[in-house]
Parts: C-alpha cells; structure tokens; sequence
C-alpha cells in the first residue's frame, strides 16, 4: 500500500506559507535537534555534498549550513521550495522525489531528512531508505527522523487547511529492521519525549546510519 504522491504534495503546497511561518525557527525550541544537528556536522565536516531531503521550508538545512557544512535541500513541494528559497536565498533548493532520486549512485556524502517520511507507508519508507543506500558513498552518513508509535492518524485540517491526509508512526523495531536489510551499519536510533507546547505530542526518533565502506 502507497500514499499518492500527488496528495501529498497537493497537500504541502497548500500549507507552505503556513508550514514555514510556523516551523522555520523551530530547532532554536529544540535542545536536542541542535545536539543531534551538531553531531551530524561534526562527522559529515569537510566531506560534500550534503543533501536534505524533504527539506520544507529549509530550517533544517539553514542549520546545517550556519555549522559549516556544505548543503542544499530538495523537497517534492514547488511551493514549499519557493518558500526555502524566500528565506534563505543564498541556499541551493530544488525540486525532487525522495522515492526516485535524480542522483548517481555513491554520489553524495551525507543526508538529513527530519520528518520527511511522515507520510510514507511501510512500503514507501522502503524504497525511501533505499534510494539514500544507493546515492551515498560508502561511509556516508545518514540522519533522519520521525514520530514513533504504531498509529496512522488521518487529519482533514492543518494549518488551518483544509487537507485530506494520513501521518505514519512507525516503531523502532520496524525502523531497525528495515536499515538492516537495506544494508545500513551503525545503525543508532535516540528517543526523545516530545517537548509540551512546542512540537505535536509524539515521541520522537533520531536515527544514525552509514553506508559500508566497501
Ligand atoms: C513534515 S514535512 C517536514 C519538513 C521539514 N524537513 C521539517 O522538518 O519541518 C515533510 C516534507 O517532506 C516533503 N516530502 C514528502 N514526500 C516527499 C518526497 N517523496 N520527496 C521529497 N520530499 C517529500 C513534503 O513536501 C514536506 O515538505
């Protein structure tokens, strides 16, 4: 089973403004992003390029790039890229599809993509991860996130839209498994509470991965 890929992103448009007004300082809220973010910068440094992916409106991105690394962000929604590209407009955007990426295999050295996958089933989160296997060079890193939990959480407003939309929880176990399979070593996922009035409350996961040398 797959989400469409065109509600989605008929979605996203429809909320962009909304989206970037209200999350485009979120990290500043959120103690452990920044320590997770800073992490990252810490093992990708001096390695390019570096891609997020789903990006939205570039707050993760901006992050990323104000700590030194070398980034651009891509995201499946025109509207949300036209907003990252009205906020930070010396950051390379661009139009793209994490479920088919225009990229060479082993061609990039890391990836972040925070709560992209929120609307991808099983099936899509799948070929997601695998589409990252493939573009990374070995002993590339990948960081990303996601809401844990079993629920799918359907929503007919966001944002004060009016949108017609499923959210996925996906546990650890699945998580874990899934990267495994695909090939990802060093696999390390961090659970955090959610932060009360700040975020939705889900606990959250971050996950480390890398790509095998050789
Ligand atoms: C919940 S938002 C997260 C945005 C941002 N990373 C953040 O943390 O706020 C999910 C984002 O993923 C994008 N997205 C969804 N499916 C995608 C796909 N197949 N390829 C690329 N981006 C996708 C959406 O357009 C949206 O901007």
């Amino acid at each position: 089973m797959v989400q469409d890929l065109n509600n989605i992103e008929r979605m996203y448009d429809s909320v962009a403004k909304e989206y970037a007004d209200t999350f485009s300082g979120e990290h500043d809220k959120k103690p452990k992003d920044q320590e997770i973010l800073h992490r990252f910068s810490q093992e990708i440094r001096g390695r390019k390029p570096v891609w997020d992916f789903g990006c939205g409106p570039g707050q993760t991105t901006k992050y990323l790039k104000d700590l030194g690394i070398e980034i651009s962000g891509l995201d499946l929604s025109e509207k949300m890229i036209n907003q990252a590209r009205t906020i930070h407009p010396d950051i390379n955007f661009r139009k793209g599809n994490l479920l088919k990426l225009k990229f060479d295999d082993d061609s990039i050295a890391g990836a972040v993509a925070f709560y992209a996958i929120v609307n991808f089933t099983e099936e899509q989160v799948g070929i997601a991860l695998r589409e990252v296997f493939r573009v990374i060079q070995p002993g590339g890193r990948f960081l990303f996130t996601f809401h844990i939990g079993e629920e799918t959480i359907h929503i007919d407003e966001f944002l004060g839209n009016k949108v017609d939309i499923d959210f996925m929880f996906f546990t650890t176990e699945f998580m874990f498994s899934c990267l495994k399979d695909i090939g990802f070593e060093k696999v390390e996922i961090i659970e955090r509470e959610p932060y009360p009035e700040v975020e939705y409350s889900s606990q959250r996961a971050y996950v480390f991965a890398r790509k095998p040398v050789g």
